[in-house]
């Protein structure tokens, strides 16, 4: 079995995740930011993580989608300064799967990852980011060492399910 780990993260968290995924499954496997993945062709399953941006995925992330081959096997995993489980980070991954047409979405994990305060304070501000700003002041210190475990769990019950 062949994975890909690939990620976009623009202060770390997201790529702190990715570390985390790709160190804990041991199967042959590549660890690629989202934007120097050249070909997908050849892998059974690919972790693709990306922070959320305005409940949605960033924009430099959408083109990867498009690479995808039909029925391939992915998994998404976010960070996201709201809290875990919340209507924010489902909403990213549900725009993450109509992005995604066509593939096998097989998994889907979100940590909570700090937001840099000067962005914060500033976002806070803004009438739209206000709900999510506000769960947001306290995901200082994330994704934590449990985040992190979390996330290593996951991947490892997606790799032992089609093992
Ligand atoms: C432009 C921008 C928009 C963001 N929008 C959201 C959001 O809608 N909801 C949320 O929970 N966090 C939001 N965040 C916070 C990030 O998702 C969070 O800090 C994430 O862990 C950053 O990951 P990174 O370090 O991998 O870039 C936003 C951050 C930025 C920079």
């Amino acid at each position: 079995m062949k994975v890909l780990v690939t990620y976009y993260s623009q202060t770390g968290n997201t790529e702190k995740l990715a570390r985390a995924i790709y160190d804990a499954i041991d199967v042959e496997k590549d660890l690629i930011p989202i934007g120097e993945v050249k070909s997908v062709e050849g892998y059974d399953i690919i972790f693709c993580g990306f922070p959320v941006h305005a409940h949605s995925v960033p924009g430099k992330v959408q083109p990867f989608f498009k690479k995808l081959l039909p029925g391939q096997k992915v998994a998404f995993f976010s960070t996201h300064g709201s809290l875990r489980g919340g209507l924010f980070p489902r909403q990213a991954f549900e725009h993450a799967l109509s992005l995604a047409t066509g593939v096998k979405i097989i998994g889907t994990f979100g940590s909570r990852g700090a937001v840099d305060t000067k962005l914060l304070d500033a976002i806070k501000k803004q009438q739209e980011h206000q709900a999510w700003a506000e769960e947001a002041q306290s995901a200082e210190g994330h994704p934590d060492a449990a985040d992190l475990e979390d996330g290593r769990a996951f991947a490892i019950k997606i790799i032992n399910k089609f093992r």
